[in-house]
């Protein structure tokens, strides 16, 4: 590192110096572009489809409201192409007209209303997404079945954002983990966004449609992300929380050894961070 560089990262500190010079990893880890959680979970599945040998993956958002976290996607989609090399299909899916009917206390009903969060100016956020993503509209409880019939292995679902609010859509979301394994890379990072609030509880809301989902499944599981923070310079983050990963413990990845040479000690640290698995 040339001498000025080091003068201002000591006046300045090491973020600065990444935002300034950092590679796009860095400015990664240190949470210097936008929407930090998805730009997580969309590497993570672009790095998790290279793994295994992909050149496509699919990322989804269920609860789209005004586009803004969709429009975030595409733009990460194309960051994360260009360190990569993988190509992204980008989904979302809303009803259009905000939340649906309000179902019970797993519903929250002291928080939401039906109709919080319709969508305002869908033509103008359709011209701006193009062919970049695709909307899919109307009740997820109708949608996610075709949809889920459409996943390949030519590009498996990589990453989920369940930002729906309510337990009976994020229950009808996750029905999108139960197609054909090929459908999946073997590890999927999921963003749950309504978990950390005061009246959240493993008994209603997203945290509920979890728990019911694991008790439902017998070999798909899904966990907290247990690499957070793990060995990365910020420690703390908010969104670390609400990071998870839907395990395929049925993927025939996780069932055979692959074939590779033998790992030493001192080679497997470097086999793991070369191939972004810590
Ligand atoms: C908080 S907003 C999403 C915000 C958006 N992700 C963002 O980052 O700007 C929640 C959205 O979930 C959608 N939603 C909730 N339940 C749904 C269901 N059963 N089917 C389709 N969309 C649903 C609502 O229409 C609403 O727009």
């Amino acid at each position: 590192m040339a001498i000025g560089e080091k003068l201002f990262r000591r006046i300045y500190g090491e973020a600065a110096r990444i935002g300034r010079k950092g590679s796009f990893r860095e400015r990664e880890q240190f949470g210097l572009i936008s929407r930090p959680n998805y730009l997580y979970g969309m590497l993570r599945a672009a790095d998790c489809a290279r793994y295994f040998g992909k050149t496509r993956v699919t990322a989804v958002e269920f609860g789209v409201a005004s586009g803004a976290g969709l429009l975030n996607m595409v733009e990460l989609a194309s960051l994360i192409h260009a360190e990569t090399g993988i190509e992204f299909r980008i989904v979302g899916f809303d009803t259009g007209k905000g939340l649906p009917q309000i179902q019970g206390y797993k519903d929250h009903p002291e928080i939401w209303n039906p109709g919080d969060f319709a969508m305002e100016q869908r033509e103008q956020l359709l011209g701006k997404l193009g062919d970049r993503a695709e909307i899919i509209w109307g009740d997820i409880g109708d949608t996610v079945g075709p949809f889920t019939q459409s996943i390949d292995a030519t590009a498996p679902l990589g990453f989920v954002s369940i930002d729906v609010d309510i337990y009976s859509a994020t229950k009808s979301a996750l029905k999108c983990l139960t197609g054909p394994t090929e459908s999946y890379v073997p590890a999927l990072s999921m963003y749950f966004d309504d978990i950390n609030f005061f009246f959240a509880n493993e008994w209603a809301g997203e945290l509920a449609a979890i728990a019911e989902f694991n008790a439902e499944n017998a070999l798909r599981k899904i966990g907290q992300d247990r690499s957070l923070p793990g060995h990365r310079p910020i420690k703390a983050e908010s969104w670390y929380s609400a990071m998870y990963v839907c395990h395929f413990l049925d993927h025939p990845a996780r069932q055979t050894t692959a074939t590779r040479p033998r790992l030493s000690i001192s080679a497997h640290a470097e086999f793991m961070k070369s191939r972004f698995l810590f």
